[in-house]
């Protein structure tokens, strides 16, 4: 793959946003390393999103939207820098100080000097560093093996990649799969142990897994534990799943895609199946994409269900046939609603993760100048509509809703319903190299994955009235508007 690997989300701004750009080192002991990662609205170039497109580009900008960044230090002495999380790539790397986007000032979240480090040793081929991102943003330069410290947990020697030439002013910590190093992708290398591999061969931890919980759009911090799961972060079962080939591929693992087999559109007026003929759809779990991009049929249908308006990214009035390039508004309002969408993977009886509309009702775009919710502020909805034949997205939009344990082992993703602003903490590590995903039980049905699954778009949808109606009550101050950067301000959206 041309690593299409997105780095998400934000920022075409000049909004130093309110969130500071630090995160917080907990411990690492028996065999877990934890640390806080901050989300933030980073205050570089551009709006980034999976699919880059002008429209996207200069809306998908504010304090809803925002990477997921993560402390760490490299190099002796250590040098401090602050790093994209990313679980749809594999590479760790690092900005290099002397590169231009770092001398024309942009580089706050640090860069990384080799000059200084006495332990930096460069292993493989000169300019065998190479990768870029569906949103056209690349970096080029050395694999080099240094010292490398993350919550807490130092490892002696990781390979990493040094941007000496690149257009994204912060590094990454890829936690993917090490078949997905960019390196490896281009033939320049033979996979090495990335991240979630070296801290096992250094003893960190026991097993290379890992647990993300991205807690609440309206929170700042969530948390990153390496070889363990925190039980006060979920509530219910924590349901194993096995990682599903993605279209085309019918062997190779290297992504998180799992089988989503159903969704549900719950609210106070009723319960709707929602349909789709991809199901079951191989979905890739992808912390480095704010937004989530499904089926069309399926996007079709909820934003049928939660009142979506869509705004043709051509021009800035509605259009009548939707496309994947259309961009999914609603009422800002409808934050307040409490209706939810279910997404059930795995089969029947297999894992079920709601989504409230809280979660789904992003930064505010601009205004309605007409239609029926004229005057009423516009905000983006999270979930869009894939392009044909590109890869299915649960980013952000889906994940803050989820506890998830990413199991490279035995290639496994392990799912809960979240816990948001839970301040207490109940690790536990898994027992030894291979061992599943602890308190975790399987999907039942995986042989049989897609019996009962829903092909036949529903006749009514009964869930309508009700995300509608909750939605009603106005709530101004939730949403924080925010300018946009360089020129572009909010828009009005005309709607026929
Ligand atoms: C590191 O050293 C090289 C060789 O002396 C030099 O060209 C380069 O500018 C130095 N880099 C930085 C960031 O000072
Ligand atoms: C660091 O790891 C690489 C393999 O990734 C190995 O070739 C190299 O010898 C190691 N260096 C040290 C100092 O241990
Ligand atoms: C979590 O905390 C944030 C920020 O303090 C707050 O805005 C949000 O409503 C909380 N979420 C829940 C579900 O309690």
């Amino acid at each position: 793959m041309a690593r299409t690997k997105p780095r998400a989300l934000p920022a075409l701004g000049l909004l130093a946003a309110g969130l500071a750009a630090t995160a917080q080192i907990v411990y690492a002991a028996d065999g877990v390393v934890h640390l806080d990662i901050q989300r933030r609205s980073t205050v570089h170039k551009r709006a980034l999103d999976r699919r880059a497109n002008t429209i996207v580009e200069t809306i998908d900008n504010d304090v809803h939207q925002g990477a997921y960044m993560a402390d760490v230090k490299a190099g002796t002495p250590l040098q401090t820098l602050t790093l994209q999380l990313d679980t749809g790539s594999s590479d760790t790397w690092v900005v290099y100080t002397g590169s231009s986007i770092c001398k024309g000032g942009d580089c706050a979240d640090g860069s990384f000097d080799p000059n200084k480090s006495s332990t930096y040793t460069t292993r493989l081929a000169q300019g065998a560093f190479s990768i870029s991102y569906v949103d056209q943003s690349s970096a080029k330069g050395d694999y080099f093996n240094d010292v490398f410290q993350i919550g807490g947990g130092t490892l002696r020697n990781l390979t990493m990649g040094i941007g000496l030439t690149t257009d994204i002013p912060f590094g990454l910590v890829g936690v993917g799969y090490p078949s997905n190093e960019a390196g490896v992708d281009s033939g320049t290398i033979q996979p090495y142990p990335n991240l979630p591999l070296q801290m096992v061969n250094e003893g960190l931890t026991r097993t290379p897994a890992y647990s993300i919980w991205l807690n609440d759009l309206e929170s700042s911090a969530g948390s990153l534990l390496f070889g363990g799961i925190d039980t006060a972060k979920f509530r219910g079962p924590l349901t194993r799943l096995q990682l599903y080939p993605t279209k085309g591929d019918s062997t190779t693992i290297n992504e998180f895609a799992v089988a989503l087999t159903s969704v549900t559109a719950v609210s106070a007026s009723g319960t709707d199946k929602l349909a789709s003929a991809s199901f079951p759809a191989a979905v890739v779990l992808d912390s480095g994409s704010t937004s989530s991009y499904l089926p069309p049929d399926l996007a079709q249908q909820i934003w049928t269900e939660a009142g979506v308006t869509l705004i043709s990214s051509s021009s800035s009035s509605s259009s009548s046939s939707s496309s994947s390039d259309d961009i999914p508004i609603v009422p800002c309002s409808y934050i307040s609603s409490t209706a939810h969408f279910g997404f059930g993977f795995g089969g029947p009886n297999g894992a079920v993760i709601q989504v409230a509309m809280s979660e789904l009702v992003l930064n505010q775009v601009g205004t309605f100048t007409s239609g029926e919710h004229n005057g009423r502020d516009a905000c983006l909805f999270g979930i869009r509509a894939a392009s044909a034949d590109s890869t299915l997205i649960l980013g952000d939009t889906f994940l803050r809703s989820a506890f998830v344990v990413y199991d490279l082992a035995n290639d496994e993703v392990a799912l809960a319903q979240t816990v948001f602003n839970v301040t207490t903490s109940k690790v536990v590590p898994f027992a030894s190299l291979s061992a599943t995903v602890p308190s975790s039980t399987p999907a039942p049905s995986q042989a049989s994955i897609a019996e009962g699954v829903v092909t036949e778009t529903p006749k009514h949808f009964t869930a309508e009235k009700g995300f509608k109606s909750a939605a009603a009550r106005e709530l101004g101050a939730v949403v924080l508007a925010v300018g946009m950067s360089v020129g572009v301000g909010l828009a009005s959206f005309f709607v026929l």
